[in-house]
């Protein structure tokens, strides 16, 4: 995460800027159903590699003035409404935590108490579609709170600041950090054991190379929060691979990353994707995330790593049809590419939009 803070004053007024970059993350054990709505806690622990934020990030600019008369926010150049339990309970967090900031030379002097009754303005940018199954509430959500926290001085460690981002989506708690990551689903009734924690960091695993192949950049028909509200209430799939499966993924996959045991790691990321969808299928009425542009890719690289004495490439699709594959080294990754354009040559009909490759993540300057 990258931020810089820049004051500006006029005679009358003040305004305090800070600008927060915050990359996506895709889960590899994956993250569908809550046991409580309001306070978003999972049904299981999730694990995710956050990605490059060169190529997948959110980018949000707060302000904060005496001038402003209410919080505001634009998403992609267009004012949305901040009326939603998530961004308020994101804001309240965070302002309760928020401290003195004092700049003399500027002139700026905000005292704890006085945050209550200033405003902040909000404008966020992905440079990636929006709803449209790359996990944009996760960077979107995360830099949110991110850039709050440095505008209102909050001294929290990043595992509180995760505790906060998940309340705006739960996905968002695994994106305050690099590397391979793990939200642990706590206990607890409040909450307060549920955040995110980080598995291996950075440069750990440096070999891997990332390719998104987007399938479409249309925003999805069933967003994430109501398609896993509606698996919750109706796939008993979902309790079974809730209960009895993911906990012994989770484990396994922590092994497989830790000794960079790809074999493991693509077993285990591929059949995590197929239960995550056939819990969809399970759902009454069936949720379709994938198309068949996405089953052709699952097929090509099945039939790929058939072919291979060993595994080249994972695959794992989001909920919606675009597809993040992770190739075991840049070999493996240039080879992808050439069969991804071998079999969706570019064109005007193109079944695949763009790719995007991209590191396994980035140095995160935690602030
Ligand atoms: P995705 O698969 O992209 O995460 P979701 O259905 O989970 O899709 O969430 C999409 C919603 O997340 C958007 O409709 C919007 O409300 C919110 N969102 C996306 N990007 C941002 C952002 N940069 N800042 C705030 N909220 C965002
Ligand atoms: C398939 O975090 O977007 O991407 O908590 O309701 O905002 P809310 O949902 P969200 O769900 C993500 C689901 C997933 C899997 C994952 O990221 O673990
Ligand atoms: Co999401």
């Amino acid at each position: 995460m990258a931020e810089e803070a820049a004051v500006v004053t006029a005679e009358k007024s003040w305004v305090r800027i800070v600008t927060g970059q915050t990359p996506t993350n895709i889960a590899v054990i994956k993250y569908w159903g809550k046991r409580d709505e309001n306070l978003i806690l999972p049904i299981n622990d999730s694990i995710s590699v956050t990605l490059d934020p060169n190529h997948l990030c959110t980018t949000t600019t707060v302000a904060v003035s005496p001038a402003f008369d209410k919080d505001r926010m634009w998403l992609n150049g267009k004012e949305i409404s901040l009326a939603g339990d998530r961004f308020q309970n994101c804001l309240r967090e965070i302002r309760k935590r928020a401290t003195d900031v004092e700049e003399e030379e500027k002139g700026i002097k905000i005292a704890k108490k006085d945050w209550e009754n200033l405003h902040v303005h909000i404008a966020s940018y992905n440079n990636f579609p929006t709803a449209a199954g790359l996990a944009s509430s996760a960077a979107g959500l995360a830099c949110l709170v991110f850039s709050l926290a440095r505008l209102m001085n909050v001294k929290e460690d990043q595992g509180q600041l995760s505790a906060i981002a998940r309340q705006g989506s739960g996905s968002a708690c695994r994106s305050l950090y690099g590397g391979f990551v793990k939200w642990i689903m706590g206990k607890s009734e409040d909450g307060s054991d549920s955040f995110a924690v980080q598995v291996t960091d950075e440069k750990h695993w440096d070999d891997l190379v990332i390719l998104i192949a987007v399938v479409s950049s249309q925003q999805k028909e069933t967003s994430s929060t109501s398609g896993m509200r509606e698996s919750v209430e109706t796939s008993l799939l979902l309790k079974h691979r809730a209960q009895e499966i993911v906990p012994k993924r989770i484990l396994q996959m922590e092994e497989a990353i830790k000794n960079k045991d790809f074999p493991s790691f693509a077993r285990l990321t591929c059949a995590d994707s197929n239960q995550f969808h056939a819990t969809c299928l399970d759902t009454t009425p069936p949720i379709f995330y994938m198309n068949d542009t996405s089953h052709k890719i699952i097929s090509i690289v099945e039939k790929w790593n058939r072919a291979e004495t060993t595994p080249q490439v994972a695959y794992t699709f989001d909920a919606g049809p675009n597809a993040v594959l992770i190739a075991r080294d840049r070999k493996a990754a240039t080879q992808l590419l050439q069969r991804m354009l071998y079999y969706f040559p570019p064109g005007a009909d193109a079944d695949l939009n763009s790719f995007v490759v991209g590191d396994k993540s980035i140095l995160q300057d935690a602030g």
